[in-house]
């Protein structure tokens, strides 16, 4: 996976637990004038690019992603610069243009690095959905660029949408077998999070061997896992073969992110899909809980490869 390059192996972090009643409608912030940042085509094209793959976006109506859009700024960094400090209050959201920025977390008394950002992402909606202190330190490691968006527009706009997004998945994620285990406050965290994407008939939605920042969850529809063997890499007839297939309430995209290694197959969307996304930061901070019924999976991986290849492949970390 190579997301988490700071020397060390995942730190698993126990998910923040909040009290805070989640009513947006009820906010005793005061609606504030909308921000606008005023933008050269050049500066919007730079920030189009960077924000289109943000999850949490994802879910917004063209009117309000509009609007963060606008109310956004543009922001340098330096190398070492704390971009966030852990227990400060919350000003802005960050969504990243490039730069590489470690993430430290304090454990026991100690600043521990949990993982980092590579040249996209974002960061900081912690402490401005939930009213908490910042919950780790941000570090630039390189100069780089973010894109900042304020407290305020981020409560009116993302939070506000969370509350709908709650309404909307609640039953949904509440049937996949593997957040059973979850308490509701923890399953409500994973969907404040998390992104939608929708794929078309025969589009890729991973491949085989690329390096995985996310988690995906059939909506709706189905997709199917195919895999070239290893043992044929520089082999003319190393075509892919179908392993399986996963439909709605199943996830994929798992393995990489317990294992540390590489995408070891490539899945497609079979007719219209439609996943939910979770990035690999909020999956160690909020799933590191499941991990162990996801690694279990991982014999049953095996024995599916060793019935058509002959051999396992090497899944295991
Ligand atoms: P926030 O608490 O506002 O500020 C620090 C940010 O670091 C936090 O929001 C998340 O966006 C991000 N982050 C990434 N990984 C973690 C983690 N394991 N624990 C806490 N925050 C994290
Ligand atoms: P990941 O390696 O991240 O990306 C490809 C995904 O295919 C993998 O996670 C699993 O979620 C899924 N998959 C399903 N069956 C298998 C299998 N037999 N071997 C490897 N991956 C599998």
């Amino acid at each position: 996976m190579g997301t988490l390059g700071c020397g060390i192996d995942t730190v698993l972090v126990p998910p923040l637990v909040c009290a805070e009643a989640f009513n947006p409608d009820d906010d005793d912030e005061v609606e504030e004038p909308r921000v606008v940042h005023p933008k050269t085509d050049e500066q919007r094209c730079r920030l189009q690019d960077a924000c289109k793959d943000i999850l949490l976006f994802k879910t917004l109506e063209q009117e309000q992603f509009s609007e963060v859009l606008d109310a956004m700024f543009e922001l340098r960094v330096q190398p070492q610069e704390h971009v966030i400090d852990q227990g400060d209050d919350g000003d802005n959201f960050y969504v990243i243009e490039r730069g590489i920025y470690d993430i430290v977390v304090l454990i026991d008394g100690v600043g521990t690095c949990v993982g980092q950002y590579d040249n996209k992402g974002s960061f900081g909606e912690l402490a401005l959905m939930y009213n908490t202190p910042r919950a780790a330190t941000i570090i630039a490691t390189q100069e780089g660029a973010l894109w900042g968006l304020d407290r305020a527009t981020f409560r009116r706009l993302i939070v506000k949408n969370n509350a709908k997004k709650r309404r909307l998945y609640e039953q949904f994620v509440e049937s996949v077998p593997l957040l059973k285990s979850l308490e509701l406050s923890e399953r409500m965290k994973i969907v404040d999070v998390l992104g939608m994407k929708t794929f078309s008939d025969g589009e890729r939605i991973i491949m085989q061997g690329d390096r995985a920042d996310c988690f995906y969850i059939v909506e709706t529809g189905e997709v199917k896992i195919m895999m070239k063997s290893k043992t044929k890499a520089n082999q003319e007839d190393n075509v892919e073969v179908e392993i399986t297939r996963c439909s709605r309430g199943q996830y994929f995209g798992e393995l990489a992110l317990v294992t540390n290694k590489p995408r070891a197959a490539s899945v497609y969307a079979v007719g219209e899909v439609k996943c939910l996304v979770i990035d690999i930061q909020a999956f160690e901070r909020l799933l590191g809980s499941c991990k162990e019924i996801m690694k279990r999976n991982i014999t049953h991986y095996e024995e599916q490869l060793v019935a058509l290849f002959g051999s396992s492949m090497d899944l295991r970390d």
